[in-house]
């Protein structure tokens, strides 16, 4: 029922539109040039991984049994959202890598029991997760509206809203450890010089453990991971016009214990060649050759609280999980 009372409708509280990137970023087409024709190892950086299908298996792979960091880092929220909500009191939600924002959905529920009426920004490389996510938030929290923002966050976020009143910034899942040490450190600076001093940042990062733990998360038995990190080829058949068979490559995962990350490769089951038709090249893989598809640091505290610092932010309150598996960090500008 929507009588003159109610709010707006959900349809008209959720909207999506582009950010233009602040400094150039490479094309599909030059980023395999430079990862796949030109560099051994080869590589690719991991923004490619979700298109509408690769979502759909990152949410499938956050309920295997063996990818713990969704499950910890979601009891920490539920644990703690209302001292965040409480200690920030944030006008403006702004979720960089949001995906379906299924955590988020604990802030939420802390702004609704607090009387905190938030506006949240979920940003992402993928649209479709966002917009079909978004409806649900819309639908379920009456109070809530949703200005999705499709950009890419190494672009740069100049072009992000600029917003009068208190910002929490959240970064969850890890994806921290996804960039390097540079990146990390570059993404970061970017992002405090744009806080104001009430401003803070939520970021949620895994804690380096038990090595068999680390790699059973990155190979879960039901192979959802295997078909996340295989779907990459048929992203590139399809953008690059280029004939991958992924029969013939198998997905490889191991804790790397000297850089403390994990690695994720694509390996190629025997010598073979591969087209890629937009490019005008043929590379050719001999067999166990791999491309390296995605890195996943594991953080110690220390190591943590020295990023923050190294970007121009501080810690203001550490919650972290039983046994140290996972830290969620509220911080603010150093
Ligand atoms: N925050 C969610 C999703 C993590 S997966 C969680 O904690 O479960 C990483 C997310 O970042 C994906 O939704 C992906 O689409 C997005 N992403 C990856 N590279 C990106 C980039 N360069 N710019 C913006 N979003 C990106
Ligand atoms: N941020 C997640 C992580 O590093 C991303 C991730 C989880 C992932 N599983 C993956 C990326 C498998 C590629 C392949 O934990």
């Amino acid at each position: 029922m929507n009588t003159a009372t109610d709010g707006p409708q959900a349809a008209e509280r959720l909207e999506c539109r582009t950010i233009p990137p602040a400094r150039p970023v490479s094309t599909l087409e030059e980023d395999a040039l430079a990862g796949l024709v030109n560099s051994r190892p080869r590589s690719l950086p991991p923004k490619y991984f979700y298109d509408a299908r690769g979502s759909d298996l990152f949410d499938r792979i956050c309920d295997t049994p063996e990818y713990y960091p969704t499950r910890v880092e979601d009891a920490l929220l539920r644990r703690h959202a209302a001292h965040i909500v409480d200690t920030v009191h944030p006008f403006h939600i702004v979720e960089l890598g949001a995906g379906t924002s299924r955590k988020t959905r604990r802030l939420f529920d802390a702004c609704a029991a607090a009387g905190c009426r938030s506006v949240y920004a979920p940003f992402d490389v993928c649209r479709e997760v966002m917009l079909e996510h978004g409806q649900g938030l819309v639908a379920d929290y009456d109070w809530l509206t949703v200005n999705a923002l499709v950009g890419d966050y190494h672009a740069g976020l100049d072009h992000l809203p600029a917003f009068a009143e208190t910002t929490l910034y959240v970064f969850l899942g890890g994806t921290i450890g996804n960039f390097s040490h540079d990146e990390a450190v570059a993404f970061l600076t970017d992002l405090a010089a744009r806080m104001k001093p009430a401003d803070r940042l939520l970021l949620g990062a895994d804690r380096f453990k038990d090595p068999a733990r680390l790699h059973a998360a990155y190979n879960d038995a039901a192979g959802v991971t295997a078909a996340f990190n295989l779907n990459l080829l048929n992203v590139l058949n399809r953008e690059l016009e280029a004939d991958f068979d992924p029969a013939a490559f198998a997905h490889h995962a191991c804790f790397n214990p000297f850089k403390r990350r994990i690695e994720m490769y694509l390996a190629s089951l025997r010598p073979q060649q591969v087209h890629l038709g937009r490019l005008e090249h043929v590379i050719e893989f001999d067999e166990g050759e791999a491309i390296l598809t995605e890195i996943s640091r594991k953080f110690t505290y220390p190591a943590l609280v020295a990023l923050l610092e190294e970007s121009g932010l501080a810690v203001l309150t550490p919650y972290e999980a039983d046994g140290g598996d996972y830290s969620l960090i509220l911080a603010g500008r150093g």
